[in-house]
């Protein structure tokens, strides 16, 4: 899976730098091409004349390689890269391409880069624990960055252990695993529902609910960057939620009316549905023209059924498609799971209990059980990104079935 592969990496001022020679090892056993950029702190750990004879290549460290003007160019490099991988990275890397700082040529190679981002941090446990280095790891992962970590990750509630960084050969195991995924849904059509929905009630007034839509995105990129032709139904998100594949075709939608009538257009030319979107069951009545005043009085607001995309879905579906949706229980859990697994015509349902911390809306995390026909299979805590790769795996099951 690696064969051919380019990979860039970084190492950055950590004792663990010497881990980057059995790294670098075992990516060119498997047959990739490795271009080393190092931090000047991560040169007083490991020589660069190790890591070129390792390579066979130079190692990229100034922005200007003599002193004759010429230059190495972190734009031709980001271009070049099937990978960047930057192990071990330190506190300060990690923050600085949180922020864009770009002081050195690890860094604006790292903001150059139109290839996947893998990190694999390293620190001692209590500079790993502080709110600045949590904080800048979840941005990093916000951006589409992959966090390499030993244990369930670093949104893990218990710490012990954490800091380290994971082993060579786990780290090249993550990087042939995601080569292995990409492609695996090239040609397959996806349409997956996000966020929540508004209902209108006056010109100002809405019902709406607390979906972020942060599960229904980390579906799309996971199975964009499978290959797969994503088309996002997508409901009022906060601004800051951007997909970033250019497979991801974002259609944004306000009510349930309106995602229930581009699912009914989109669904025929798909080969799959994923409904995770937080969908309202009722809509108001009637829509006042105008401001509803305060009158003094009790305000009642009659409300009528909405349509349910996922049973309207479930009429329609050929055997060749295959549809999921989610649960989202706060008690009985899987008998009510099961139930709409039934009544919606699902192949499979993901449910979450909002009886389990971190799991559901304005949450990064998710705690999941995968519910089929036949089956039942729990997964810890992950962030929602590791959540959607569970989740797409037991789509292609599904989809290799048909
Ligand atoms: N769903 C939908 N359209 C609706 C309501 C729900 O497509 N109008 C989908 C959701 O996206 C989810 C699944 O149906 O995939 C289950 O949603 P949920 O709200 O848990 O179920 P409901 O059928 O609304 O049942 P209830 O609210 O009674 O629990």
């Amino acid at each position: 899976m690696l064969k051919g592969k380019k990979i860039v990496l970084g190492i950055t001022g950590s004792i663990a730098a010497y881990k980057s020679c059995l790294i670098i090892r075992q990516l060119i056993k498997r047959g990739a091409e490795v271009q080393v950029v190092i931090t000047p702190a991560g040169k007083e750990f490991i020589t660069p004349i190790t890591l070129s004879a390792l390579t066979s290549k130079p190692v990229i460290s100034e922005f200007f390689a003599q002193r004759d003007g010429t230059w190495h160019s972190h734009v031709d490099l980001g271009l070049w890269a099937d990978a960047m991988l930057i192990a071990p990275a330190t506190a300060s890397t990690i923050g600085k391409m949180a922020h864009g700082i770009a002081d050195n040529m690890l860094i604006t190679t790292y903001l150059s880069m139109k290839a996947p981002v893998f990190i694999a941090p390293a620190m001692d446990l209590d500079m790993y624990a502080h709110p600045s280095t949590q904080q800048n790891l979840r941005t990093l992962q916000s951006y589409g960055n992959h966090i390499i970590e030993p244990g369930t990750g670093f949104l893990a509630s218990h710490l012990e252990g954490k800091g380290r960084m994971e082993e060579p050969e786990h780290i090249v195991a993550s990087l042939e695993q995601f080569f292995s995924q990409q492609g695996s849904m090239k040609g397959n059509r996806v349409l997956i529902t996000a966020g929540p929905t508004y209902e209108k009630i006056d010109p100002v007034r809405f019902i709406g609910n607390y979906s972020s839509g942060k599960m229904g995105f980390a579906l799309a990129e996971e199975c964009a960057r499978r290959g797969a032709d994503v088309e996002l139904v997508c409901g009022p998100v906060s601004a800051s939620m951007q997909t970033r594949h250019p497979h991801i075709h974002r259609i944004d939608v306000e009510s349930a009316r309106q995602m229930h009538e581009a699912c009914q257009r989109l669904f025929p030319s798909m080969n799959s549905a994923i409904l995770c979107a937080a969908v309202a069951d009722f809509t108001p009545a009637t829509v006042a023209a105008q401001k509803i005043k305060r009158t003094g009085d009790d305000m009642v607001i009659r409300l009528k059924p909405n349509p349910d995309i996922a049973a309207t879905l479930g009429t329609i579906k050929r055997p060749d498609q295959t549809l999921v949706g989610f649960a989202l229980e706060t008690d009985n859990e899987e008998h009510n799971a099961q139930a709409k697994l039934q009544k919606k015509n699902l192949d499979f349902i993901v449910l979450n209990s909002l009886r389990d911390p971190g799991a559901g809306f304005r949450t990064d995390t998710n705690k999941i059980t995968i519910i089929t026909p036949d089956s039942q299979t729990q997964h810890p805590l992950k962030p929602k990104t590791e959540v959607a790769a569970d989740i797409i795996d037991q789509l292609e099951a599904e989809m290799n079935k048909k």
